[in-house]
């Protein structure tokens, strides 16, 4: 564990640029440097660093992050991996946290349950070679389904000899505790004080993690009994949770990042298959459906993935579902069907290597268009089922982040469900703008006029066009919100600087203080009592509030950069690396010449404040109208234009106000 300050330290002496510079090559424009972004393909560059700010961007892809998060995505490398690079290249000694009692332990036991892991594989793999019955029996299963000695190294497959406690007594005699044994699953506790080896009899799969740990075991039965399970796992324990983990990922990382592709399979020995026929980048999640964890876990080394799945899967439908979460995660997906009854291993070891690489050429298919097939299939000539089909495939169309990509798949399918193009095309925009919707407000107030026009009323291309020319997230387009958004800008962008302002204290005395942008913002936003519409800008706001309202003067924006929640952290990059200046909009915008760079964020910030009151009101009488339009009751039809009376006089006010900050 790197201790706090050493992080600090390390992130005080990190000049982003230099870091980036050893990987991509860029060119100086203004403050910010530009070059080709190293995260997808492109001629043009789009893919932005700010060294005052520390952070990249690419306005092609939408990547973002600090030199940390670079690194991590860039190298692959774990969070504490790419602070030891940045400690290593800045000279940055590295101090490690002093622990307490509790996590020492917590630290000592994870560690047993490493060891006695580790200690279990090599144990198992040792019975194939050296134990007369590991020999006959599990190397003999494992030569049976045509492995060779070389795999079985490669993936440490092993076998638990079929007697009761064989490996549980061995372990306990070279000096590991029942507890461990009990927490990493190998061995079973029973009430009455029995214990026995829970994967007696079968042979062994190690499951690493992708460092090349062994986290746990699946452990195959050799007898066709029926009653027994045909894998049995480990269960999930303080090292191993079966939900995070791919198994043959550590196998595989090298092979996927070259290939710039994985291959995700069903079982075990599929990838073991896989790999003995050439085809390394294979993973599989293993007896679980695809969890959003091991898509990102892919993600760090590819965004390809090809979905292979047995010809007899009666469960292609369900598994459906687990595709769309690929999508959600920005890959792009393929898919590959085997033929009737047969699995990727079942295909190699029949066929040989080279007829299933080329199988996997021939047949690899988009997954939106594979889909579209399958569900084509059973309509039938029945319009209800065809409907339902077509919003399915809408649904899976509008997860795809790629705008040519979609309009491909658009394209393809309307010509399998035999639809015009342009009906497609219109469905998915609804979907992709009902996504929006939900995204500017998650419990959209249906009567909102301002909403609606904004949402509904502009197609997709141009909703995305535009953001991509405004450099900021399609959910920002929403006028009410651009100005929440110019808050947001305000506070994290000068948030920190001092601008003066007259104030009048008890006695009536007027004089000049100072205050950060910060203090001034979060001040006159509670006083007002504004709440904001998107969530995202709420919590950065929130985040000051709380900084302020302890006494603090404002909040380093680097806190949003490594923010826990990624829309925050996105939407703060973004509205971080904007080309917004203050002095542009005033002496340009507005034709006033204002000469001191002070004076001028302090009007801009005025302007900025008086300008969201505004707009805010505006929303607040447009409310009225409309109640008023519902209203029988005359004293209710009173009260409500005393409000908008009220309303009024104070949009007056802000408007006076307003003209005499810009004039
Ligand atoms: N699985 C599991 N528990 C089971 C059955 C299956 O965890 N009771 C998981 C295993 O990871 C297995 C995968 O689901 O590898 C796919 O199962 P299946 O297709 O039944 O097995 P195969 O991988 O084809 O194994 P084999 O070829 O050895 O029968
Ligand atoms: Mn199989």
């Amino acid at each position: 564990m790197i201790n706090q300050e050493t992080i600090q330290r390390i992130m005080d002496a990190t000049r982003i640029e230099e870091v980036i510079g050893e990987f991509v090559t860029m060119k100086r424009r203004g403050t910010n440097y530009i070059g080709c972004c190293p995260f997808h393909n492109e001629k043009t560059p789009s893919f932005s660093v700010s060294p005052a700010k520390g952070i990249y961007k690419c306005f092609g892809c939408g990547e973002s992050g600090n030199a940390v998060g670079f690194l991590m995505k860039h190298e692959h490398y774990t969070y504490p991996e790419a602070l030891r690079w940045l400690a290593k290249k800045y000279n940055v000694e590295v101090e490690e946290e002093k622990m307490s009692e509790e996590q020492i332990e917590k630290n000592n036991e994870r560690d047993a349950l490493f060891h006695v892991s580790e200690f279990a594989q090599q144990y198992f793999s040792s019975l194939l070679y050296e134990d007369e019955m590991g020999s006959a029996i599990g190397l003999g299963y494992f030569h049976s389904r045509g492995l060779t000695d070389k795999v079985i190294k490669d993936f440490g497959l092993g076998y638990c000899l079929e007697q009761w406690d064989n490996f549980t007594s061995y372990a306990r005699k070279n000096g590991y505790s029942d507890n461990v044994l009990q927490k990493t699953g190998l061995t079973i506790f029973k009430d009455d004080g029995k214990s026995y080896d829970r994967f007696r009899g079968r042979v062994m799969f190690p499951i690493y993690s992708v460092s090349g740990r062994v986290l746990g075991f699946s452990g195959r039965i050799l007898s066709k009994e029926k009653q027994a399970a045909k894998y049995v796992n480990s269960p999930d324990s303080e090292i191993y949770n079966k939900s995070n983990i791919l198994y043959g990922l550590y196998q595989a990382k090298n092979a996927i990042t070259k290939a710039d592709k994985c291959y995700l399979v069903e079982g075990n020995i599929d990838v073991i298959s896989m790999y003995q026929s050439g085809v390394e980048n294979t993973v599989a999640s293993c007896g679980t459906s695809l969890t959003t964890e091991q898509v990102k876990l892919i993600r760090r080394y590819t965004k390809n993935v090809t979905v292979l799945y047995d010809g007899d899967n009666a469960g292609i439908k369900a598994a459906f579902r687990a595709v769309n979460m690929l999508f959600e995660e920005g890959m792009h997906v393929r898919v590959v069907l085997f033929p009737e009854g047969e699995d990727p291993d079942s295909y190699a070891q029949k066929n040989g290597s080279t007829k299933l690489q080329e199988y996997l050429k021939e047949n690899e298919t988009n997954f939106v268009l594979f889909k579209t097939k399958v569900l084509a299939d059973d309509i039938k000539g029945d319009p209800i089922r065809k409907a339902e089909v077509l919003s399915e495939i809408v649904r899976t169309i509008a997860l795809v982040g790629d705008l040519l990509e979609r309009t491909e798949y658009v394209k393809q399918c309307a010509s399998v469900l035999h639809l015009p193009e342009e009906t497609l095309q219109n469905e998915v925009a609804k979907a992709l703008n009902r996504k929006l919707y939900d995204n500017i407000n998650q419990k959209p107030d249906p009567n909102d006029k301002d909403l609606k026009e904004n949402v509904e009323g502009v197609s997709e291309t141009a909703l995305e066009e535009e953001a991509r020319r405004e450099h900021v997230a399609p959910f920002s387009l929403n006028p009410a919100q651009s100005q929440e958004m110019k808050i947001v800008k305000l506070l994290l962008n000068y948030g920190s600087e001092l601008i003066s302002l007259e104030v009048e204290d008890d006695a009536g005395n007027k004089e000049n203080n100072e205050y950060t942008v910060a203090q001034v913002v979060v001040n006159d936003v509670l006083a007002d009592q504004i709440t904001f519409e998107d969530p995202v800008c709420q919590t950065i706001f929130n985040e000051y509030a709380r900084q302020i309202e302890n006494g603090g003067t404002y909040v380093n924006p680097q806190r949003f950069v490594e923010y826990e929640d990624k829309s925050v952290r996105e939407a703060a990059i973004t509205m971080m690396m904007d080309d917004y200046h203050v002095s542009d909009n005033w002496s340009e915008k507005k034709h006033i010449y204002v000469p001191k760079p002070e004076e001028r964020l302090r009007k801009d910030v005025e302007e900025s404040l008086l300008t969201f009151k505004l707009k805010k009101l505006e929303i607040k009488i447009n409310d009225i109208d409309r109640q008023f339009s519902y209203l029988t009751d005359d004293t209710e039809k009173l009260m409500l234009m005393a409000q908008k009376m009220n309303y009024l006089k104070i949009k007056q006010k802000l408007g006076c106000a307003l003209n005499r900050v810009i004039t």
